[in-house]
């Protein structure tokens, strides 16, 4: 898929930038603080309703702007054309598509994105939710009943940890149902997350073995976030007293997590930075390739600042993949990539938030 057209108001020092993109290789230079990453986020943003920025969605929103708008028109591969949109105005989000107004998963189903950027080592060496957060992404766009099962399981999770938190001890009968469901929507998380897992890593070993064949091969290891060899419900009902003292839930989907480990590098400790980063990225390209497998089309690819993340060789591969995949990528630098410089692409020069086409 790609996008034709983006258009922001009231994004960070974006006042308002309508952009028409092209199909192939669009790059946006310009001085640092320009403006150049949040265009990136304005892509990213439809197809995850957050930022990759840490920080409060709030923080997106233009000082002293009331409203915060994100339009793009998407074209996929078999033609047709999707305007889809999400904006900000007062302290609600909205997202529209075609014109009307629907749920956040209806906006995020219809527009893919996936972001390399100075902070995607966090993938790597961040906490576990980075890497739910891209697990579930991938999950979601698979699996169609994956966001019900996730949502139940949210609710659930939500009501067993205000039980816990209740002045007094509640009665067994108010955590049992909530625990049975938590157990039901986890099970199906889980193997819809162990399964999508088994399609990522032959992806990942692949695209690993092209970013960082130093490291040889390559082990993706799960955890489902509760014991192997206990039963949810059982261990639920045994740690009521423990999760109680800790004012939250220890066990469940909530807290899976995964993990690479090469045989060079067993820990993710013996990673150097520029390791991790490559790792993040090689996750990423296997994730948007798993995408393109199932969906038929390849997600949009944002590339922050790919100079200073990346080497001149490692640039040059990653570039040369995704123009031979024929995935649209966006990328920004402070100038022209030397691993761009023999491939054709559309250049828009940014100063303080204004975008501007050159080539
Ligand atoms: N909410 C906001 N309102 C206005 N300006 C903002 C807001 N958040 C960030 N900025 C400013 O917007 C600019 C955007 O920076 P960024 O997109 O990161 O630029 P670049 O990637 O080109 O370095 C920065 O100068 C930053 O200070
Ligand atoms: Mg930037």
């Amino acid at each position: 898929m790609r996008l034709e057209q983006l258009r922001m108001q009231g994004l960070r020092c974006i006042t308002d930038a309508d952009v028409e993109l092209d199909p192939a290789i669009n790059l946006f230079v310009g001085a640092n603080g320009a403006g150049k990453t949040s265009i990136l986020e304005a892509a990213f943003l439809l197809s995850h309703a957050r930022s990759f920025r840490s920080g409060a969605r709030e923080a997106l929103l233009s000082r002293g702007a009331a409203r915060l708008s994100v339009f793009a028109e998407v074209r996929h591969a078999d033609d047709r054309v999707c305007r889809v949109g999400l904006g900000r105005s007062g302290i609600r989000w909205e997202a529209r598509v075609e014109g009307v107004n629907v749920a956040i998963g209806q906006l995020v189903r219809e527009c893919a994105v996936v972001c390399f950027e100075p902070g995607s080592h966090a993938l790597i060496a961040g906490a576990a939710e980075e890497r739910r957060r891209f697990l579930d992404w991938g999950v979601f766009h698979v699996e169609h009943d994956f966001l019900s099962h996730w949502r139940r399981h949210q609710r659930a999770l939500k009501q067993r940890n205000s039980l816990l938190r209740s002045p007094s001890m509640p009665a067994d009968e108010l955590f049992e149902p909530w625990e049975a469901e938590l157990a039901l929507s986890g099970a199906h998380i889980d193997r819809q997350r162990q399964a999508y897992l088994d399609l990522l890593r032959p992806k990942l070993r692949a695209s690993v073995t092209g970013l960082l064949p130093e490291l040889g091969e390559l082990d993706l290891r799960y955890r489902r976030g509760w014991s192997d060899d206990q039963d949810l419900t059982q261990q639920l009902r045994a740690q009521r007293g423990r999760d109680r003292a800790r004012g939250h839930t220890t066990a469940g989907a909530h807290r899976a997590d995964w993990s690479i480990a090469f045989e060079h590098a067993p820990l993710r400790e013996h990673l150097s930075r520029g390791q991790e980063k490559l790792t993040a990225l090689a996750c990423l390209l296997a994730q948007a390739e798993l995408y393109a497998e199932h969906r038929g089309e390849w997600p949009i690819v944002c590339l922050d600042d790919l100079a200073s993340e990346l080497d001149q060789a490692h640039q040059g591969a990653v570039v040369a993949q995704l123009v031979a995949a024929g995935a649209q990528v966006l990328l920004t630098g402070t100038e022209m990539p030397q691993a761009l410089t023999n491939v054709p692409s559309r250049v828009f020069h940014v100063e303080q938030g204004q975008v501007t086409r050159l080539l």
